[in-house]
């Protein structure tokens, strides 16, 4: 199990490790209306990973090659959908109007 840490709300919930982030972040409650079913295509589940990141799945180059079409991308970014989670607590921040695609 780890922690999940959502911002801006502060939600905090118990995820287990291998579990993907994006599904987690929807299991809490936070809206996150995607349209690509996790696929690395919408680029609507683009969110700043602020702690742990060592701790989660490495970017592929699919996500990395989504990144790279979106407005606002740091070396924070991540999409949900593509990353799972580990053991380490992991805090995000939903970036919603801010994130253009
Ligand atoms: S859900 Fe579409 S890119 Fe993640």
């Amino acid at each position: 199990m780890s922690l999940l840490t959502i911002m801006p709300s502060g939600k905090t919930i118990e995820v287990e490790a291998g579990s993907n982030l994006l599904a987690g972040i929807l299991a809490a409650g936070e809206k996150m209306p995607t349209q690509c079913g996790g696929e690395a295509k919408c680029g609507a589940c683009h969110l700043f990973v602020i702690e742990g990141r060592k701790s989660i799945t490495r970017m592929t180059p699919v996500e990395n090659a989504k990144l790279d079409t979106i407005i606002g991308v740091s070396s924070k970014s991540r999409l949900a959908c593509q990353v799972q989670m580990g053991t380490e607590p992991v805090t995000v921040e939903l970036l919603g109007a801010l994130s253009g695609f």
